[in-house]
């Protein structure tokens, strides 16, 4: 084989509801992942060193060295491929982003995702789904949920998954990208800040995404799975996943980005069933009744001046999967 590719889709967070910071400085979730259709792409081809390029949104930002997660991927599953049937001494891997950088949108976790599953095929390695998601935990928290895709809850770091069983409802979400980026450590950091100070956002507005707010990190209680939410999924009902939609980081990221409280407000005017920020932020997400409803809020949205640009996007979509090999 000369080459694989796959296509990896971006996630929301339909619920982070985030515990006290634990000892390894990681905080304990309970988050209920979404898999939507804004896909970067991974190629795979034998070299003789392990190297990556990346094209497409944000490539500038994206380390090109050994720090890249797609790379870091490589080298994970080499290590776990224990008879070393990898083939070629190393792997160019091509990575196409349309997934922003630093967005709250796991695109770096997705990178990841495409290198295991393309690799996989690549060295012919028959590493099942749940040996690939235990090597993607070691790379990132999101790498597993890339590489199920669907709707699916997330616990420990995010990286135990349950797949929710959910009607084949299709859920139209508008995306606002923000003109920055935010850093996924300094969000988790501004929350724990947040609570000591007894500043978390308190009780959320229903349908304004923020989370349940509550006591300081010293008191912060264990998360837990939000039964309306569950319930709503099994229903199918969008206005009611827009009601029940809710980040506990929400009031960090908007605390570093202020500018996100506008384009929240914004999307909910221009009539959003539910309005929050994509897992650290600073991307914002919507949900739209329907597909047309979707197209007008994206007009009205990328019209108030309130984000650099949107996207219409829909899930649940499968995850990694590999699309071409030659
Ligand atoms: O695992 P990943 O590299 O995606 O996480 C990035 C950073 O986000 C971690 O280093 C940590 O600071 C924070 N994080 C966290 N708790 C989680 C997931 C991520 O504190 N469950």
């Amino acid at each position: 084989m000369t080459g694989v590719t796959a296509r990896v889709p971006a996630k929301l967070n339909l619920q982070l509801a985030v515990g006290p910071p634990r000892a390894d400085g990681y905080h304990d979730l309970v988050t209920v992942f979404h898999a939507v259709s804004l896909f970067d792409e991974v190629t795979v081809e034998p070299a003789g060193r392990d190297a990556v390029r990346v094209t497409g949104e944000g490539a500038d930002r994206v380390p090109g060295d050994q720090d890249n997660l797609a790379l870091r991927a490589v080298a994970a599953l080499r290590a776990a491929v224990r008879d070393g049937r990898t083939g070629a001494a190393g792997v160019r891997v091509t990575v196409s982003k349309r997934i922003p950088v630093a967005a709250g949108l796991a695109g770096g976790s997705a990178d990841a995702a495409g290198a295991l599953v393309a690799c996989n095929e690549l060295w012919a390695s028959g590493l099942s789904q749940q040996q690939l998601c235990e090597v993607g935990a070691t790379v990132g928290s999101d790498v597993a949920f890339a590489l199920l895709g669907g709707t699916a809850v997330g616990r420990g770091r995010g990286e135990r998954l349950t797949p929710a069983l959910a009607p084949a409802t299709r859920y139209h979400w508008v995306l606002a990208f923000a003109d920055g980026q935010l850093s996924t450590p300094e969000v988790y950091a501004t929350l724990d800040r947040l609570r000591t100070q007894g500043g978390s956002g308190g009780m959320g507005r229903p349908g304004s995404g923020e989370g349940r707010g509550g006591p300081g990190p010293s008191e912060t209680a264990q998360p837990h799975l939000d039964d309306a939410l569950m319930a709503a999924l099994r229903s199918g009902d969008a206005a009611r996943v827009g009601r029940a939609l809710s980040n506990d980081l929400q009031p960090a990221a908007v605390s570093l980005f202020p500018l996100l409280r506008k384009t929240l407000t914004a999307g909910l005017e221009l009539g959003a069933l539910g309005a929050l920020v994509a897992g650290s932020g600073p991307t914002c997400v919507f949900l739209a009744a329907n597909a047309e409803r979707a197209l007008e809020l994206a007009v009205s949205l990328s019209g108030a001046g309130v984000c650099r640009s949107v996207a219409r996007v829909m899930g649940p979509v499968p995850g990694a999967a590999v699309v071409s090999a030659s």
